[in-house]
């Protein structure tokens, strides 16, 4: 395996849901074995680390995020000998592998909280965060609108409440216990033992309450993640956490410190930007987000992403936006939750391939690596009429047989195929895909290895580049060493006609890196151009 330190600076991620990817024993639920067997796939994609979705025990309340047992193995995803074995082949196939570290809550099946609610004496009684009150913490904001009434909830066995930032079958954990933070390297400790490269830190800025604040983002929070970083550095170098910190920029930049926090963030604000510019055919907003994003440790890196397992949230925009995003993007509303929408790429873009790629070129070419979610490659539809976020979370569809290949079962699948006219399996599966060099599939797998092999494009310096002041144009510089890429996209439905401003040295052709086709600079170094409809160009200089 490719032995640098800071291989997360340039690595293509992949988001896998277990359940949904690959059923190896015909029970309708996705397993480990089933990902070991479709790692090949992942890989001739071009993915260089997968990030499992919780695979702990657990009773399902919030899908695995509501771990009842941090050692183990989901029976339905397999055995801790199958994630030995899933580790393995995925490492010789030079492939990394990530998991939910889940720091900030337990399930309320934990056997810690079933001894905490049990006895005021027990020891793992201050492993939770108890009042006699609900009066505490008055200015911190409920996540879970549409289920949850309030974070504290009365517990009838422990005659107290209990604090939770999410679900109430979620009881937080307490980070003023040191037992607790002792507990947490233990887990760490062993994951890491069995082979994994890193976690996906859940939910972290949640970790410590303190009276007057919205408790998130305190100084206590951040030193206690400091010391996870030095101890992942002090035993296992080349390892790396990725934060989760639904954040504004400037409050996920201290989540980086001084290169000794986290080493990945997660840009969350602008992921709903990006839907804007493609709906408005306006890039502002993704202009304003990035110039607001402070600089970061050259250890560090941002992932992008444009989708994921939970809802397209839309906490990091203005109100103003929020409504609009609805309005555009969730106009029925079963399509709404919490403040997010439950959709998916292909359907949020109308299934409309010109945009689909558009958003994939400003996930590939934008600062930062990309995490690809599963499904999205081949632009899987959604099911808004399941339950939770469970609409977005359908089995992979593999090609056009029964369950979608996904499964041999006779019985019932987890949850639904995508089995839509326009969505369904039968036209919408990687078999297909795989076959025509048209697909959306080979677009995608095209963006991944030029990204790849573009020092520029991985992490290269970014410059804006002015677009006569047409705001439907989003133009930028990446430029490494010797590498220098011009992004030029348009983000509107109507052809654009413009003359970018080069700097000088630029040589008379350039040629777009994906589809090999050449343009003319004029003589003052200008460069003219006219766009299709959402039409992007990578050009090399
Ligand atoms: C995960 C969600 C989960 C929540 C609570 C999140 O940030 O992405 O899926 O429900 O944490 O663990
Ligand atoms: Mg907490």
């Amino acid at each position: 395996m490719n032995d640098n330190l800071l291989w997360y600076k340039n690595a293509i991620f992949y988001e896998l849901y277990v359940r949904a990817f690959n059923d190896s024993r015909g029970d309708g639920h996705g397993d480990l074995r089933g990902v070991v067997e479709k790692l090949d796939y992942v890989k001739e994609l071009g993915v260089d680390c997968i990030w499992l979705l919780p695979i702990y025990p657990s009773p399902l309340e919030d899908d695995g995020y509501d771990i009842a047992d941090y050692y183990g193995v989901h029976a339905d995803y397999g055995t801790i000998e199958d994630f030995k074995a899933l580790v393995n082949a995925a490492h010789e196939r030079d492939i990394r592998v990530i998991a939910d570290l889940v720091l900030n809550h337990t399930s309320d099946q934990h056997p810690w909280f079933q001894a905490a609610r049990a006895g005021r004496n027990s020891k793992y009684r201050d492993y939770y965060v108890w009042s006699d009150t609900k009066d505490k913490y008055q200015d911190v904001r409920i996540i879970f609108l549409d289920t949850e009434e309030s974070n504290w909830t009365w517990d009838e066995t422990a005659g107290q409440y209990f604090w939770h930032r999410f679900y109430s079958s979620q009881p937080d954990l307490n980070y003023d216990n040191p037992q607790v933070h002792a507990e947490m390297f233990k887990v760490m400790k062993f994951w890491l033992d069995l082979g994994i490269d890193g976690f996906r830190a859940d939910a972290v800025p949640y970790l410590y309450e303190r009276e007057g604040t919205n408790c998130e983002n305190l100084p206590e929070t951040h030193a206690f993640l400091k010391k996870l970083r030095a101890f992942m550095d002090k035993y296992y170098p080349g390892r790396i956490l990725l934060c989760e910190a639904n954040q504004w920029p400037e409050d996920v930049r201290p989540y980086f410190g001084d290169g000794d926090e986290f080493h990945m963030g997660f840009h969350f604000p602008v992921m709903p930007r990006i839907y804007m510019a493609i709906r408005s055919g306006d890039g502002t907003p993704v202009i304003d987000i990035l110039n607001r994003t402070p600089t970061i440790p050259d250890n560090c890196q941002w992932c992008t992403f444009l989708r994921n397992h939970d809802e397209l949230t839309l906490e990091m925009v203005t109100e103003e936006e929020r409504q609009w995003m609805w309005q555009e993007y969730a106009p029925e509303p079963r399509m709404r939750l919490n403040l997010g929408i439950r959709r998916r790429l292909a359907p949020l873009l109308d299934n409309d391939r010109r945009k689909i790629e558009l958003a994939n070129s400003l996930l590939f070419t934008l600062p930062g690596v990309p995490i690809v979610y599963y499904g999205d490659e081949i632009g899987m539809g959604d099911n808004v009429w399941l339950s939770d976020r469970n609409g977005v979370r359908t089995p992979m569809q593999w090609d056009a047989s029964p369950n979608a290949g996904f499964s041999k079962a006779d019985g019932d699948l987890y949850a639904p195929v995508i089995d839509d006219a326009v969505f369904g399996y039968q036209k919408v599966n990687v078999e297909v895909q795989r076959a025509d060099s048209d697909s959306l599939y080979h677009t995608i797998k095209a963006m991944i290895a030029a990204k790849k092999q573009s020092a520029a494009l991985q992490n290269g310096d970014f410059f804006w580049v002015e677009g006569d002041g047409n705001k439907s144009i989003l133009a930028y510089l990446r430029s490494a060493d010797k590498d220098s890429v011009l992004v030029v996209q348009n983000l509107s439905a109507d052809e654009q006609v413009l003359t970018l401003k080069l700097p000088a040295g630029v040589p008379e052709k350039l040629k777009d890196i994906l589809s090999e086709k050449e343009i003319s600079v004029s003589g003052d170094s200008g460069l003219s151009l006219t766009l299709q409809p959402f039409e992007y160009l990578w050009l090399q200089i």
